[in-house]
């Protein structure tokens, strides 16, 4: 079985033996109810370091709705499980008292690319993230750090993170993982009702047919509003946005030659869902 260890000092105990004989350590955050996409991350991370831990936490701090929170899959079990099929070297799995002890007043907050879209629409949720991966990073002496591209807009949090604060970690951003309809993996898709469930794949088929009108030279904005038409006519209760954006900034960006990418979010029987792709 893997070993879970619930405390920082464990953890760092752990971290300082490994480093000590020379070898290195990558780090898969989760916040669990772990799928094929974090496995996908857990296995980069054991073919590309000596030592792979993968923290499970769900972080309160970047839930902006407490609802949301209370109802975040939880299945450490499970998740342990499926992690010794990588295997990982360890699972740190601490306490909401152990991150945040009492007298916690540092947050990492973040101006620019964490202000737009999922910024905008969860208001404080970056700066719980970029908080807590600040922590992890730390706690873990971690050489290299994995992301999924899924989260994008999160992926390019933890890159200007680490740039601006000097945080010695390689950050490694991994190829979104898609069920054979292509609805990207997420934790969330468990509380689809089986009629969302049957719907929600409409959200990769919408983005990656604007995508691919816009690369076959058709108006960005027309593109844009035929894939929110084509997603409330499948039965999304509400397209929140569909943005055409600078990969790395996230700014607007109506400039082909740099990379762009397509960022979607939606809700669908009352579940949230984001994906984004390449344009
Ligand atoms: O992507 C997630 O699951 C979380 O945002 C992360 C990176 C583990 C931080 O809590």
């Amino acid at each position: 079985m893997t070993p879970v260890v619930r405390t920082v000092a464990d953890l760092r105990a752990l971290a300082r033996s490994w480093r000590a004989k020379g070898e290195t350590i990558g780090v898969v955050p989760t916040m669990g109810a772990l799928h094929d996409g974090h496995l996908s991350l857990a296995r980069r991370a054991r073919a590309e370091c000596d030592r792979v831990i993968t923290t499970i936490f769900v972080n309160p701090k970047q839930f902006n709705n407490p609802e949301d929170l209370k109802k975040y899959p939880r299945s450490e079990a499970a998740d342990a499980a499926l992690l010794a099929t990588v295997p990982v070297d360890a699972i740190f799995a601490p306490l909401v008292e152990e991150v945040y002890p009492e007298g916690f007043i540092t947050t990492v907050s973040m101006a620019g690319v964490a202000q737009p879209l999922e910024g905008h629409m969860r208001p404080g949720h970056f700066d719980g993230v970029a908080t807590v991966v600040t922590k992890l990073f730390g706690m873990s002496m971690a050489d290299k750090g994995y992301f999924g591209q899924k989260d994008w807009q999160q992926l390019q949090v933890v890159l200007r993170l680490v740039r601006d604060l000097n945080v010695p970690v390689d950050v490694v951003g991994c190829e979104t993982i898609r069920e054979g309809d292509g609805l990207a993996m997420s934790s969330r898709n468990v509380r689809l009702t089986v009629a969302g469930r049957a719907k929600a794949p409409v959200l990769y088929a919408a983005i990656t047919a604007a995508a691919d009108d816009i690369r076959a030279g058709h108006a960005d904005r027309m593109a844009i509003r035929e894939a929110a038409e084509a997603m409330r006519e499948a039965g999304f209760e509400r397209v929140e946005y569909i943005e055409l954006r600078d990969a790395e900034t996230l700014m607007p960006s109506d400039d082909p030659r740099r990379p762009r990418r397509m960022l979607a979010a939606a809700w669908i029987d009352g579940v949230r869902l984001i994906d984004n792709i390449p344009v």
